[in-house]
């Protein structure tokens, strides 16, 4: 409001004695011009007032600016790396997620973001947070969540094929909820038979912006039907499609790469716990 005020009366300080001179000093036959074209008080006058608000505004600009790009000195720190096409969140203690990202509500989070492909931006617009991530290099912001439950986040930078489905989802939990979170990953699991875990994983972790389940190819092999059969690799052997094959192929996802799709997929070792692994395999046995 300042700024604008300020503009305001620097507006109409302009505006009106200019159209004042235009019309006081406006043309007629043998109206002589004045000679003196040049005051030095004026020009000093006009130069050192302006740099002198200018000047404040900037400091004044750059407390707001300082509070907004470094957060409170206890804030959790949770580094977010983003990569095609996915989120991976990793918490003070080493727990990590893939495409989760969970905090304790009223608590100061402090993000160090860094990609490893191409440029992403982490944007949750419920708490209007929104900052580009790029590689080799760390962009920091903080935000305190203040509303217990979900809310979408998803990335604002074109950053390929399947930037439109690269989401993830934030929970704001109780302390008490967040403590549960951080000891076993939520006990969400127990309430659903393994297949139905696994096809709300498929979602979650980002599996489907590559993996179709209804026959047709996406950027990687369907899911549909595979389970129980040989698959050809692009090393001309093939490999029958069965548990330990899924769970390398999520863990060590370049070693047995199946033929006609391109090693694009990251590997997800370390982020899926051993409930999530097992829902996804009997997600995918059920999908004759
Ligand atoms: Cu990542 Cu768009």
């Amino acid at each position: 409001m300042a700024i604008f005020w300020l503009s305001v009366v620097m507006f109409l300080g302009l505006m009106i004695p200019m159209c004042y001179f235009a019309w006081r000093y406006r043309y007629k036959p043998g109206r002589v011009t004045p000679h003196q074209t040049h005051s030095t008080v004026m020009e000093v006058t006009w130069t050192v007032i302006p740099l002198l608000l200018c000047v404040g505004l900037f400091f004044w600009g750059i407390i707001g600016y300082m509070q907004f790009a470094v957060g409170p000195g206890e804030s959790m720190e949770i580094q977010v790396t983003a990569k095609q096409w996915l989120w991976q969140f990793e918490f003070p203690d080493g727990t990590r997620a893939v495409n989760e990202l969970h905090v304790p509500v009223n608590k100061s989070i402090h993000l160090v973001m860094t990609s490893e492909d191409v440029l992403h931006d982490f944007y949750i617009p419920d708490m209007r947070v929104k900052r580009d991530i790029v590689p080799g290099r760390y962009t920091e912001y903080w935000f305190t969540p203040e509303t217990i439950g979900k809310h979408v986040s998803t990335c604002a930078e074109y950053c390929g094929k399947g930037h439109s489905d690269m989401k993830a989802t934030v929970f704001v939990d109780t302390p008490k909820d967040f403590a549960i979170w951080m000891e076993t990953g939520g006990d969400e699991w127990m309430h659903h038979t393994p297949e139905e875990w696994g096809r709300i994983q498929y979602e979650q972790k980002g599996c489907q912006s590559c993996h179709n389940v209804d026959g047709t190819r996406s950027k990687g092999p369907t899911w549909k039907g595979i389970y129980g059969k040989p698959v050809k690799l692009n090393n001309g052997t093939s490999v029958m499609v069965d548990e330990a094959y899924l769970r390398e192929s999520m863990m060590q996802p370049s070693a047995k790469v199946v033929d006609g799709f391109e090693n694009i997929m990251p590997t997800f070792q370390g982020l899926l716990r051993e409930n999530e692994i097992r829902g996804l395999v009997a997600y995918i046995k059920s999908l004759q």
